[in-house]
């Protein structure tokens, strides 16, 4: 397989901040709205909290070492903010020395540092101060963004503003499921504006100082509807694809939002949020488009059958409704092999995404799968070894399809499995294991599982073919 790929092809793992640095209160890091909602009693499953995480913040140069065995080109991390600035204004310069840390580490063994500068994390003082639907939230990011440079700019090349900004948007502030936990359709329409905002602020201003490698990584999906002939399927498709992909790609290609989830959220005066030159600012040229995607999402505009089990829907990381203009969405099955997310297995959609959006926009930037992997149930062997067929077997059924997309014009230049390690899934806590290395959450003792051998034998195999 790993002639398919292009001679420079970046092959990568990622993590984010929150999910894995544990020491949450170390070295003056302040709240993040992550600490604060693990506090509300129900809001993660089994009562897990980012506290501890996997310790990485004490263990960074041994994880480095992993990265380097496993034979990474890249590593996608996040930077926390509310470690840089613990109240969201004042810079803490501990909190920025880990980070400085971890590039100096990484460079020394030859692995490029990707830096995301939001993976989820606002400052819970920002949040209290209104959070991202607060306008001037955006500012404050681009006071972060400015501390972040400073230090890490003379040996960091490749910056990506937001990670899934859908997430921190419209489920944190609208399905309640993701910190900060609020369910107000207005306010995630507006946190979903001010952080493109943000982002076309942070990219202008990287881009003064010198930076040539700056881009977003957006969660896109498939809407497939799921009768095909039924119109209402059909439309059900296209507001989801709105939604879920047109209210980013738009704004950030092309300066504009969608007219469809225009109408779609017409009643949360959604139009009330974007002032005079935002678009310009918003559409602030890219320089790589990253693209996580897990599964598709088969919609209709139906409602379920009753008797449909709640496992099955609905396929999205919301276990609630979230999409502020389409609530009346359903995602039926389509009878698909499921990982312990309960997403759909489907790798074809991966292909047919990639191939798709170098069709649909013309000014498309070079793409990089920024995320892809799975979860499952791991179970450790007697003797230490982990053996994960089904993760083994959906890494490499979607590099075939990320090698398929790029046969069929797809500008892809790299892949990062997410994820490094396993770590804590969100409003999930630790029970889903996304890792090619597996980690004890007791003893922290790290074991890379099989498909982590099997990547790294990839990873092996392709260069010393290119
Ligand atoms: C996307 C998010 O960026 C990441 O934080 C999360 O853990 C994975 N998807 C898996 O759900």
């Amino acid at each position: 397989m790993a002639h398919r790929f292009p001679p420079a092809f970046l092959w990568g793992a990622a993590t984010a901040a929150a999910q894995i640095e544990g020491a949450a209160h170390e070295d003056g890091k302040g709240d993040s709205i992550w600490d604060a909602f693990a506090r509300v009693p129900g809001a993660i499953a089994g009562g897990d909290t980012p506290e501890r995480a996997v310790d990485h913040y004490h263990r960074m140069p041994e994880d480095v070492a992993l990265m380097r065995r496993l034979g990474l080109d890249s590593y996608r991390f996040s930077v926390s903010w509310a470690r840089v600035q613990p109240d969201g204004v004042r810079t803490n310069a501990a909190g920025l020395d880990f980070y400085s840390r971890l590039v100096d580490e990484l460079l020394t063994v030859g692995i490029l540092p990707w830096l995301t500068l939001y993976h989820w994390d606002l400052p819970q003082t920002l949040e209290e101060a209104g959070g991202w639907p607060n306008r001037d939230t955006a500012h404050r990011f681009l006071d972060y963004a400015h501390a972040v440079h400073d230090v890490l700019g003379d040996r960091v090349d490749h910056w990506t503003t937001f990670n899934e900004p859908l997430c921190s948007s419209l489920i944190g502030y609208g399905g309640g499921e993701h910190a900060p936990g609020r369910m107000e359709p207005r306010a995630a329409l507006g946190a979903l504006h001010h952080q493109h905002l943000a982002h076309g602020l942070a990219t202008r201003a990287l881009r003064g100082r010198g930076a040539e490698n700056i881009g977003i990584t957006l969660n896109l999906t498939n809407a497939v509807p799921n009768d095909p002939s039924d119109p209402v399927d059909l439309d059900a498709a296209a507001r989801l694809d709105a939604i879920w992909n047109g209210a980013f790609l738009e704004p950030l290609l092309l300066g504009r939002y969608p007219q469809l989830f225009l109408d779609s959220v017409a009643d949360h005066r959604f139009a009330e949020f974007i002032h005079d030159g935002d678009l310009a600012t918003i559409a602030a040229p890219l320089d790589f488009l990253g693209v996580n995607h897990y599964h598709d999402d088969n919609v209709s505009g139906h409602p379920l059958p009753p008797e449909t089990p709640p496992g099955l829907r609905p396929t999205t990381y919301a276990r609630g409704s979230m999409f502020v203009g389409s609530e009346d969405l359903t995602f039926p099955s389509r009878g698909l092999p499921r990982t312990a997310m309960g997403w759909e297995i489907n790798s074809d959609g991966l292909r047919s995404l990639l191939v798709r959006l170098g069709q649909q926009y013309p000014q498309l930037p070079p793409l990089y799968v920024t995320e892809n992997g799975s979860a499952w149930e791991d179970v450790v062997g007697e003797d230490g070894s982990v053996e994960d067929p089904d993760r083994v077997a959906y890494l490499e059924d979607h590099l075939d399809a990320v090698a398929s997309a790029i046969e069929e014009g797809a500008d892809v230049r790299g892949y990062f499995v997410w994820s490094l390690l396993d770590n804590f899934e969100w409003a999930w806590g630790y029970d889903k294991r996304f890792g090619i290395v597996h980690v004890d959450y007791d003893s922290q003792l790290r074991t890379v599982k099989r498909s982590g051998h099997v990547y790294a034998e990839i990873i092996r195999a392709h260069r010393d073919a290119a």
